[in-house]
């Protein structure tokens, strides 16, 4: 996968180093933490989500992505592992954005250019998003984005939708 996008509004680049102190913010922020740790997060995991998104990175697995608007860091989104064995052929996506950001389309273009690299090159079958029912912003834009439900479950002590897109169902052609 390609580490680098463009979108019309946001560059996707690897997280990295200097992100640390805006990632550090990002995590401070109790909106953007609510789902699904209801409160806000440390410093100690702001430098432990740098360190392991470097190392896949550098192993060249799916992973996140910083979303940067002209020199802003937006946040991150991008692609782990799957949590449910029985879609261990997917990988995880995830967003993770400032409220002020919010209500923009902005993780929409972020997730089109995102899931259209991870099938253009081939690096998974499917993309996979875990969500609670309540976070309605999630719901819409995995909607939109042609994530269907699949089953449900628990996670972080919360009932859990689990949703999936399936590479040939990405309606944008892919002509790699
Ligand atoms: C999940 C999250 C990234 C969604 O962000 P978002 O801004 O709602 O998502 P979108 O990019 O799809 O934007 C949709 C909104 O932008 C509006 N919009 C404005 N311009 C738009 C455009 N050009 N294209 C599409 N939508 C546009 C839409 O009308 C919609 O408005 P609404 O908020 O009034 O409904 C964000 O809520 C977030 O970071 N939440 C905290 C972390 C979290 O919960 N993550 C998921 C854990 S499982």
């Amino acid at each position: 996968m390609r580490s680098r996008l463009e979108t019309r509004r946001l560059t996707l680049r690897p997280l990295r180093a200097e992100d640390g102190p805006a990632l550090m913010e990002l995590l401070a922020d109790p909106a953007a933490t609510w789902h699904p740790y209801r409160q806000p997060r440390q410093p100690a995991d702001a430098e432990a989500l740098l360190a392991a998104e470097l190392a896949r990175w550098q192993a060249g697995m799916p992973a996140r992505w910083a979303v940067i608007h002209a020199t802003e860091l937006v946040g991150y989104a991008g692609f782990g592992p799957s949590p449910w064995p029985e879609h261990a052929d997917a990988v995880d996506i995830g967003w993770r954005y400032a409220e002020r950001w919010w209500g923009r389309g902005l993780a929409h273009e972020a997730g089109e250019a995102m899931l259209d690299e991870l099938f253009r090159s081939r690096a998974a079958r499917a993309a996979l998003a875990t969500f609670e029912p309540s976070n309605h912003r999630i719901a819409a834009l995995l909607r939109r984005l042609g994530f269907v439900v699949t089953s449900e479950g628990t996670q972080y002590g919360h009932r859990v939708h689990v949703a999936r897109l399936d590479a040939q169902r990405w309606r944008i052609p892919m002509t790699a």
